[in-house]
């Protein structure tokens, strides 16, 4: 089968033919239709960030795709699934093969109102703003508290957010360093475009009361001025690091503005709170995202994944053969 294989951690990956995966244990096969790129994916692909944690390793930490057996007996054969994170391309094979073994619980069956491709397109990213906006809803958080701030929004977290975020009735300010996608993030739900400039400024401890919520995937002085920006009582979701792995801020908005910072990961959430989040992609909501779809083959993936981390890709890459 093909597959994008690094052998070792000093040489860096490419495509190969290799001999077919053979499921283990409880491993059911899945034939791949498509992948993404996430921004995992991009430092993994081009050796920016030791993702990889043991070798060889295939990267792609989504999939959609085909099942081929499933020794639970849970999935038929032919049923369309997806798999998202649980370690994929980082502990274990991803999505950048033609044939992938995972264990038979992670299956999600995709709902006949979505094709392959959109599942894969939504996969880690769409999955992690929609854990964002239940963290915050179980929070409290409601459309009519306030604006929600997000940033990294011509990105794939980010646009996922924004347009569901909008759906929910949100007042949806959507974070850019790119002017020029204007149109593109108010067409997604955002009503307002903020440059990210000021942002990256050096943060106060305290600034002017604006937001009521925040889902944010930059980190650094990005989420620290996002965090001192908040209105009394608000709450940011935090699930990135696409500024900084860093957080320069300090407990004033915690101690004296009562902000909570809630934390987000998609990679290891248990099964109840990927099908709530799975929940929010109505084929309504799916409609929405097509402005953000970059169809590309899985032979493009090297140079689409370091245009990805020098942001010159807006929305979402999804691959197919
Ligand atoms: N917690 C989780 O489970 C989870 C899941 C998925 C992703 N993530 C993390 O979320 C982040 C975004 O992932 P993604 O797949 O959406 O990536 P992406 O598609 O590359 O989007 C990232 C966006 O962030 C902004 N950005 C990029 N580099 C930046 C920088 N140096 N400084 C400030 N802003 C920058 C850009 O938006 P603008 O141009 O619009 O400003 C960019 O489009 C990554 O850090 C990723 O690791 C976490």
């Amino acid at each position: 089968m093909r597959a994008w294989v690094q052998n070792d951690k000093e040489t860096r990956g490419g495509w190969a033919e290799i001999d077919e995966v053979v499921p283990g244990d409880g491993e059911a096969l899945i034939r791949v239709t498509h992948s993404a790129i996430n921004y995992k994916d991009g430092l993994a692909l081009t050796g920016t960030s030791p993702i990889f944690r043991s070798f060889p390793m295939v990267p792609g930490i989504d999939v959609a795709g085909v099942v081929e057996h499933d020794p639970s007996g849970r999935m038929a054969p032919g049923t369309d699934v997806v798999i998202t994170g649980h370690g994929m391309g980082e502990t274990r094979w991803g999505g950048y093969a033609e044939k992938l073994a995972v264990p038979a619980d992670w299956l999600i069956a995709i709902p006949s109102s979505m094709s392959n491709e959109h599942a894969a397109a939504i996969g880690t990213a769409g999955l992690t703003a929609a854990l964002c906006l239940d963290a915050l809803e179980d929070h409290g958080v409601r459309p009519d508290g306030g604006p929600m701030v997000i940033t990294g929004a011509s990105g794939g977290v980010g646009g996922y957010a924004v347009a569901l975020a909008a759906t929910a009735g949100f007042d949806v300010k959507a974070v850019s360093g790119r002017s020029s996608e204007k149109d593109y993030l108010m067409g997604l739900g955002a009503s307002e475009v903020v440059d990210r400039a000021p942002f990256e400024e050096k943060p106060r401890p305290l600034g002017k009361e604006q937001w009521a919520s925040a889902i944010d995937v930059a980190g650094g002085e990005i989420l620290a001025n996002v965090i001192s920006g908040m209105q009394y009582g608000g709450a940011v979701a935090a699930c990135g690091l696409a500024q900084s792995m860093n957080l320069p801020t300090s407990v004033a908005p915690f101690i004296l503005r009562a902000v909570a910072l809630l934390g987000v990961d998609s990679v290891y959430a248990p099964p109840e709170k990927r099908a709530r989040a799975w929940g929010r992609f109505t084929p309504e909501v799916v409609k929405r995202f097509d402005p953000m779809l970059v169809r590309e083959k899985f032979d493009a993936v090297d140079g689409l994944a370091q245009d990805l981390l020098d942001q010159k890709i807006r929305g979402r890459v999804v691959l197919s053969w």
